[in-house]
């Protein structure tokens, strides 16, 4: 069972990994940089979305060569961490939640490994985007360590790399969004059209615009990820102690496989 964690904003190292190095992957959408590890007889890939210096805004994260290189590596499963603002009144900074649906609000990215290109049009199943099983294990391991999930959040994903303003966080919350960030598309689409499970776990870290009594500052989301990682890690890891190496479920395998 070979596994990726992918870290979201303030996530740019690793621990609990052992044998480390680094990767270089190269991939047809361009190269990137990942540590490799081993954590209890696992295969462990660790790739920071943001880059190693989390210089890489959202809006210009290269999602096509990330889940490429995982995809070339054979990873099976991908695990993600996500910073978000929230607009559901019950789930407040420092909160956790396991994304079950998002909503697009995202623009200008490069959206899908089929683009026709080889004679074939792919139109891809979405109906349950998140793994089923990693988002179970992922709630029943914060079950055995005390920490609590919300255990379902709709996630609407938002081009940046400005934040929203309040009008835009109403409209969100009238069309039934919980919570807001600028990275899970198309990042979970790319590891469902490669056949990879693909579950995250979202730390919240502020109230969205105009529910929030301050400003929005990318340095207060990075405070508020700080303060609550080791509890994503710890979540993360149990996840992966618990995956058989015959472990199976719906959302994986390719229907239409991907080139790599
Ligand atoms: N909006 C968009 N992305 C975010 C936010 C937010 O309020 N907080 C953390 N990432």
């Amino acid at each position: 069972m070979k596994v990726a964690i992918i870290g979201g904003t303030g996530v740019c190292e690793v621990a609990h990994l052992k044998d480390t190095s680094v990767l270089d992957v190269e991939t047809r959408y361009g190269s990137v940089r990942l540590m490799k590890g081993t954590y209890m007889g696992h295969d462990v890939l660790f790739l920071p979305r943001h880059g190693e210096a989390q210089a890489v805004p959202a809006h210009k994260v290269n999602y096509r060569a990330n889940i490429m290189s995982l995809k070339q590596l054979s990873v099976d499963c991908i695990l993600a961490t996500s910073a978000v603002g929230s607009l559901n009144k019950d789930m407040k900074p420092g909160d956790m939640a396991v994304l079950d649906q998002f909503i697009d609000f995202t623009k200008g990215r490069s959206y899908t490994f089929f683009d026709g290109q080889d004679g074939r049009a792919v139109y891809t199943d979405v109906t349950e985007p998140y793994c089923a099983d990693l988002r179970k294990r992922i709630l029943s391991s914060g079950r055995s360590l005390d920490i609590s999930m919300h255990p379902k959040a709709c996630y609407v994903c938002t081009e940046g790399p400005r934040f929203e303003t309040p009008a835009e966080i109403r409209m969100f919350q009238y069309i039934g969004g919980d919570l807001v960030g600028m990275t899970n598309v198309p990042e979970v689409t790319l590891a469902r059209e490669a056949g990879i499970c693909y579950a995250a776990v979202a730390t919240v870290t502020n109230w969205a615009a105009g529910i929030s009594s301050t400003h929005l500052t990318h340095e207060e989301v990075l405070q508020v990820v700080a303060a609550n990682v080791e509890n994503a890690w710890k979540v993360i890891f149990r996840v992966i102690e618990s995956l058989e190496p015959d472990r199976a479920c719906d959302c994986c395998g390719e229907p239409n496989p991907v080139e790599v």
